[in-house]
């Protein structure tokens, strides 16, 4: 049974202001009803996948079971992390408590914070790794790449195996030179950040690449409390857990790995200009919100999120607007991506 797992704890400052550390972007409605969230979770709700397994932090306990019941989900369980300690340790939790539960199972990890329009077509992309995936490998899903991102894993694609391709080499985040020889190169594809294996396969990873992480989570997890319908992991345990990305910890260094290309349509909606990218617009690119109104503009992506408020732009090209009840932010959108720079300065301001 393949069990999916929604890794939906970080932070998103990229999104700001309408991503807050206490609501961050995976929990909005950016495209459309659903969250970001919802989104994920309804797109492996169906037969031939578990109910999902939920690793999220604290704070968005109650913001995660208000939106599965909104969508009808019954999550097989959520656990949550005392804090933060990124993606590594979520993943070992969740393989962890997988194999616990069904010893032959299989773990699909997925971002929170992705949009994937075609459900349907990347259901049948995960299928085609499940044949690697039962031999041992761990499948990752590569996406083509359009530009020289360094914000992304790279995969480095070989001959065909088990239906899938073997993985050469993961390079997690490469510096902006690397990138650009990444990209000049067709082997290479984006990785798509969603990740399948049998629970004892990745186990048996942390153990290799990463046995600090799998021992203090391991001893967290066992400590671990029920309280309602939430597995508490141990704090005071956890707090010994290392921070790290799955991606660096076990992927950058495992052997067995696999990829799996996916044609679809591919989005991590890393920052405002991917939105209105993602976003229905009118006839002159313009992507607005209700009581939002572009006057003789072009391009531009204006969002008032507060009730009873109106937001009104005239003239303007390539603009990114986003109005909250306590923050409003303007930005050439090209420009957008440095708004994670006005976080670090208001934070600094205090
Ligand atoms: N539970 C939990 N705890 N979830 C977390 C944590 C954490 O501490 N940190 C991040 N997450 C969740 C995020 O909410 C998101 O849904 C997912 O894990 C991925 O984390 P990101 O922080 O968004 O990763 P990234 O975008 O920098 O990089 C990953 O995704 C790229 C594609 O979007 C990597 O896998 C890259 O290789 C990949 O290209
Ligand atoms: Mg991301």
């Amino acid at each position: 049974m393949i069990h999916p797992v929604l890794l939906c704890g970080g932070s998103g400052t990229r999104l700001w202001p309408l991503s807050r550390k206490s609501y961050p972007k995976q929990f909005a409605d950016l495209l459309g009803e659903d969250s970001l969230f919802q989104a994920s979770a309804r797109r492996f709700a169906c037969a031939g996948f578990a109910d999902p397994l939920v690793v999220t932090g604290d704070p968005f306990r109650f913001i995660v079971t208000e939106q599965l019941d909104a969508v009808g989900i019954r999550p097989a369980g959520i656990l949550i992390e005392p804090e933060g300690r990124n993606t590594a340790p979520a993943a070992c939790a969740a393989a962890i408590d997988v194999l616990e539960r069904d010893a032959e199972g299989m773990v699909l990890l997925l971002p929170s914070d992705h949009a994937i329009p075609d459900a349907d077509a990347f259901r049948a992309t995960i299928a085609q790794g499940v044949a690697a995936a039962e031999s041992g490998q761990i499948v990752t899903f590569g996406i083509k790449p359009t530009r020289a991102e360094t914000g992304y894993g790279w995969l480095e694609t070989g001959a065909e195996a088990h239906g899938a391709l073997t993985l050469e080499r993961f390079i997690e985040k490469p510096d902006q030179a690397r990138a650009e020889t990444l990209f000049a190169n067709p082997r290479y594809l984006w990785n798509a950040g969603v990740f399948l294996a049998r629970a004892d396969v990745l186990v048996r990873a942390f153990q290799t690449h990463a046995p600090e992480i799998l021992k203090t989570v391991a001893a967290a997890m066992e400590a671990a409390k029920e309280d309602l319908s939430f597995t508490r992991i141990d704090p005071a345990l956890w707090a010994a857990v290392p921070d790290d990305s799955i991606d660096f910890a076990v992927m950058e260094k495992a052997g067995n790995l696999s990829a799996v290309r996916f044609d679809g349509h591919w989005s991590d909606l890393g920052g405002w200009e991917a939105v209105w990218l993602e976003s229905g617009k009118d006839s002159d690119g313009n992507a607005v919100s209700d009581n939002a109104t572009a006057l003789e503009c072009r391009n531009t992506l204006l969002r008032a999120e507060a009730p009873d408020q109106e937001l009104v732009a005239i003239g303007l090209e390539n603009v990114v607007a986003v109005a909250m009840r306590d923050a409003v932010m303007v930005a050439d959108i090209s420009k957008a991506q440095n708004v994670k720079t006005a976080v670090k300065v208001l934070k600094e301001r205090g």
